[in-house]
C-alpha cells in the first residue's frame, strides 16, 4: 500500500486496544483514533433523544446521526469527543452508553456514515484505528492489522481494577455479564461484526503488559516494513 501508514487495531471490549493504540501512535508519530468513541456518542445522542433499548426504529437513530456532528480530534494523550460542539468525551464512558453504543454500531446506516468518516481521515493523514471492523472494512488494504484478545475473565478483571482505580466500583459478575453480552452482539451482528481472519496479527494479550503488547506490535510492523522493502 502506497500512502501514509495505516494502522488497524481491532478486538473485543476491555482488552486493552485504547492503551496500546495510544502508545503505539505515540510511538509511531502517527494520528490515534478511537473510532469506538465515535459510536458511543452517536449512543449518546441515541438516548438523549428518547430512544430505548432494543431499538425499535433504526431509521430514526440513522436519521439522528446523519444531523448530528461528531468529532474525535486531538492526538494520542488528549483525544476529545464532541457531539454538536459539546465535549461528551466524559459522558460517553457510562456504562449505559456501551450498551447504546453496541445497539447504534449494529445499525448498517449508522455504519456507513461514521466507517466512510474514518477511511477518509485514515487514508489522509494516516493514523492507528481502534475499533472492530478497521482491518475489515474500514482500511482492508492496510497490512499493518492487529487483533487484540484475551480472555473475557481476564479482560472482566482488569475493568474491574480499573472502574475500582475510579472509585466507581462494580460487582465482577455484572461486568463480565455486560461484556459478554456486548461481544456477542458485536460479534453476531450482520454487518461488519467483529472478527479475526488472517491477514491479521493476533496478539494474545492475557499474559502481557501493555507495554509489551507495544512492542510486540512494532517488533511485527518492522518485518512488515522489512516484507515490503524486500517484494519492492
Ligand atoms: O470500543 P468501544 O467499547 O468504545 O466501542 C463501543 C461500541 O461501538 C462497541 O460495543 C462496538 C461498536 N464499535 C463498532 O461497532 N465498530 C467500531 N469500529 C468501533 C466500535
Amino acid at each position: 500500500m502506497t500512502g501514509p501508514l495505516v494502522v488497524a487495531i481491532d478486538g473485543p471490549s476491555g482488552v486493552g486496544k485504547s492503551t496500546v493504540g495510544r502508545e503505539l501512535a505515540r510511538r509511531l508519530g502517527i494520528p490515534y483514533l478511537d473510532t469506538g468513541a465515535m459510536y458511543r456518542a452517536v449512543g449518546l445522542l441515541a438516548e438523549r433523544s428518547g430512544v430505548t433499548l432494543p431499538i425499535a426504529d433504526p431509521d430514526r437513530v440513522v436519521a439522528l446521526a446523519s444531523g448530528a456532528d461528531v468529532r474525535v480530534t486531538g492526538m494520542a494523550g488528549d483525544a476529545r469527543t464532541y457531539l454538536d460542539g459539546e465535549d461528551v468525551s466524559a459522558e460517553i464512558r457510562r456504562p449505559s452508553i456501551s450498551l447504546y453504543a453496541s445497539a447504534v454500531s449494529a445499525i448498517p446506516g449508522v455504519r456507513r456514515q461514521l466507517a466512510s468518516f474514518q477511511r477518509r481521515l485514515a487514508l489522509s493523514g494516516g493514523g492507528v484505528l481502534e475499533g472492530r471492523d478497521i482491518g475489515t472494512k474500514v482500511v482492508p488494504e492496510t497490512p499493518a492489522k492487529f487483533f487484540l484478545d484475551a480472555s473475557l475473565e481476564v479482560r472482566a478483571r482488569r475493568r474491574n481494577l480499573e472502574l475500582d482505580a475510579k472509585g466507581r466500583p462494580e460487582p465482577y459478575e455484572k461486568v463480565r455479564g455486560e461484556m459478554e453480552a456486548r461481544d456477542l452482539a458485536d460479534s453476531t451482528r450482520s454487518d461488519s461484526p467483529l472478527r479475526c481472519d488472517e491477514s491479521y496479527v493476533r496478539v494474545d494479550t492475557s499474559n502481557l503488559t501493555p507495554g509489551e503488547v507495544v512492542e510486540r506490535c512494532l517488533a511485527a510492523l518492522l518485518s512488515l516494513g522489512r516484507a515490503s522493502e524486500e517484494a519492492g
